[in-house]
């Protein structure tokens, strides 16, 4: 079955499918994206990335390509020509393409809008869930806007290739404080000496994740208390658990940090059951 990806109003194959090369998402990096899971047939907090995309758009100033039921039907009609039961959508929005010129184009510039879908393979998952992964710890080396969800992800890609090298899954970036911000694509937890689930607050030193978002509701739900408060370096290596959270991989328990194992190097309990309600408490809506 042919892969299908939505470049600007039309369904074409995923292997031909292209933009301009001029592009400002290939010049500039000029544009914001967001990566929504599918699970079971469904999609998987649909709403809050649609809303953190409305955001990104306004904080970058590019105006919404479409109407949001529009776009919903976009999003539907690519997973269900791509067949994904599990796996992602893919969304980008560029400020469209044009003679390059650092200053924004024409106000009647169409912005450009692709949407693909792949499925993915649930043992990959399940094994990380039960083995745990690795992270390597390196300086936040990023811009300020990290809340904004951009396309320049450079220092992201060379992050996740650095802990790749070093046998690692995820790297974890520190701020100049010796405070964790988040992960090269993940938000990081930890489960402190008291037993308190923790994340840095959502200040524009991280991205908003949207799973951490929800994953607040589930704690609340199954009453696991959360503190949102910075922590450092040393307070993780020294946590009960860590774990890092992001839409394709929910909940992803940390056993290893820069070659020191966490706790008693397995995954927690509080990983865990987490993970389990996760499913049953997210929005889910129908392709
Ligand atoms: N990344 N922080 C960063 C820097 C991220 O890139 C991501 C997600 C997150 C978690 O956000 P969410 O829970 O909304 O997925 C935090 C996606 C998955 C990606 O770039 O592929």
């Amino acid at each position: 079955m042919p892969r299908i990806a939505y470049v600007n109003g039309r369904y074409v194959n995923h292997g031909e499918a292209g933009v301009h090369i001029e592009d400002r998402g290939y010049q500039f990096a000029d544009g914001v994206y967001e990566v929504c899971e599918v699970r079971h047939g469904v999609i998987v907090d649909l709403t809050r990335h649609l809303d953190r995309l409305d955001r990104s758009l306004s904080e970058i100033r590019i105006k919404p390509p479409m109407a949001r039921a529009a776009l919903v039907q976009v999003i539907r009609e690519v997973l269900r020509r791509n067949r994904v039961r599990n796996g992602l959508f893919y969304l980008q929005v560029t400020r469209g393409a044009a003679r390059r010129d650092h200053v924004f184009p024409a106000a009647d510039t169409p912005a450009t809008l692709v949407v693909t879908a792949k499925s993915t393979n649930p043992e990959i998952i399940v094994a990380k869930n039960t083995n745990g992964i690795k992270a390597i710890t390196l300086p936040d080396n990023r811009w300020e806007r990290v809340d904004v969800k951009t396309v320049g992800l450079l220092p992201n890609v060379l992050a996740r290739q650095q802990a790749k090298e070093a046998g690692a899954q995820e790297a974890i970036y520190i701020d100049r404080d010796g405070m964790v911000t988040e992960g090269a694509a993940t938000n990081v937890w930890i489960v402190d000496k008291e037993g308190l689930l923790v994340t840095r607050p959502a200040d524009p030193g991280i991205l908003r994740g949207i799973t951490r978002t929800t994953l607040m509701d589930v704690a609340d739900k199954i009453g696991v208390p959360i503190v949102e408060r910075r922590f450092s370096r040393e307070e993780m290596l020294d946590a009960r658990e860590v774990f890092v959270t992001a839409a394709t991989s929910i909940c992803f328990p940390v056993v290893e940090i820069d070659g020191h194992t966490v706790a008693n190097g397995h995954p927690g309990e509080v990983s865990r059951s987490i993970r389990q309600a996760f499913f049953d408490i997210a929005e889910k809506t129908a392709i």
